[in-house]
């Protein structure tokens, strides 16, 4: 953290006794530069992989109870010439291309599970046929898997910095974001999502728990992601009725629940005959090792169940939902089953190509050709 003299136009003032900033080496200094945020921002044709153009499977709407449109129509804000966007390349160049082809304030929810600069080795480990093969990243893609920076955690922080920018750039006025990490980034990255977004857009700090075998026995086995969940303006979708849980049984035994744990009348407060809202720490959702079904041979594959609760929170069917570090394309695959319009990236071709076949199973499944026979 530093203070110093304003010299800039912008109105963040280091005389002011309150003001705070994360600085890391080459951080281009905003005040200075009498920038908001300074990044630059070029404009590339990028490789657009598929476009799938029409709302699918509504796989949730019997779960849920709850009919998102009916069959045969689109969503109201859904138009019929929209085209899904799959794109390979790196974000900061398919995010400032995209602000420049007019996408400034139209995603409504992004939700980014980036690299957590964990010195982790990302190369592909899969299978062809019975045989497991494991291939090597390519120059292009060594960045992606290998998630090691050249320049420390400095070089982490301005790779997420630039993107953070662009990302708030691209976000409707009434939108969100979800950031999904661990300990290993995740303090840096909230102090510098306060600058971006504002601290007091700052609306959770979610903490999934789970658990599974570790080898760790010297530490307690790290088994908590951290999602910070922000929003662009004090207007945002929230729809947290959607996601209403049942009581606990001793809750509903005695028809009430305490406010503070204290047994005083004026802390009891009667039970919502809708259910109780869920916290923000999430124990119900197992990691994707536990989901046979889904699970797609992608190392940092996240289960469906996680980006349904944030998508249903934070977005409306037909809004267009992102995430621009897509991986195996969980996030894309969960917006297509509830109606929503979607734009993905990801720099590795291998996560573009498991996303693809992903996208395109959803749209040729056996709900879908049910439908389209029943017409
Ligand atoms: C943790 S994984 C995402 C996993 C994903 N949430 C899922 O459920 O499969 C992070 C992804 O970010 C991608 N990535 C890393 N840096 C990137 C960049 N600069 N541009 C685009 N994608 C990037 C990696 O290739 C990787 O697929």
């Amino acid at each position: 953290m530093k203070g110093g003299e304003c010299k800039g136009s912008y109105d963040m003032n280091r005389n002011n006794k309150k003001f705070v900033e994360l600085i890391w080496a080459d951080k281009l200094d905003r005040i200075d530069l009498g920038e908001k945020f300074p990044v630059e921002k070029p404009n590339l044709p990028f490789q657009t992989i598929e476009s799938i153009n029409e709302p699918r499977m509504k796989e949730y709407e019997e779960e849920l109870g709850k009919e998102f449109y009916p069959k045969s129509e689109y969503p109201k804000n859904y138009p019929k010439d929209w085209k899904n966007l799959l794109i390979w390349g790196d974000n900061k160049f398919v995010m400032s291309s995209l602000i420049k082809q007019g996408w400034a304030g139209k995603i409504n929810l992004i939700y980014i599970d980036p690299p957590f600069f964990t010195g982790a080795d990302f190369t592909v480990r899969t299978k062809l046929g019975d045989e497991r093969i494991e291939k090597e990243p390519s120059i292009i893609e060594e960045r992606a898997y290998k998630d090691t920076w050249s320049g420390g955690i400095a070089s982490y922080l301005k790779y997420m910095y630039e993107r953070l920018v662009l990302m708030r750039e691209l976000l409707a006025e009434n939108g969100s974001i979800y950031v999904h990490l661990d300990w290993h980034v995740g303090h840096y990255v909230k102090v510098m999502m306060d600058e971006v977004f504002g601290w007091t857009n700052c609306r959770n700090e979610i903490v999934w728990c789970y658990t599974g075998p570790s080898r760790q026995s010297r530490d307690f086995p790290d088994k908590h992601d951290i999602i910070f969940r922000y929003t662009k303006s004090e207007k945002y979708v929230f729809n947290i009725d959607l996601l209403r849980v049942p009581y606990k049984k001793s809750s509903l035994a005695t028809g009430r629940t305490t406010l503070t744990g204290r047994k005083d009348d004026e802390y009891l407060m009667a039970l919502d005959k809708r259910g109780k809202l869920p916290e923000d720490w999430w124990t119900d959702v197992a990691t994707i090792g536990y989901i046979h079904g889904e699970i797609l041979d992608f190392q940092t594959q996240k289960p469906e169940a996680l980006l349904k609760r944030i998508i249903l929170a934070s977005s409306d069917p037909g809004d267009i939902i992102a995430d621009f570090f897509c991986g195996s394309g969980t996030t894309l695959a969960v917006a297509e089953k509830l109606g929503r319009r979607w734009i993905g990236s990801d720099l590795s071709k291998f996560a573009i190509q498991v996303t693809r076949k992903r996208l395109l199973d959803i749209h040729n499944s056996k709900d879908l050709v049910d439908e389209e026979q029943g017409k």
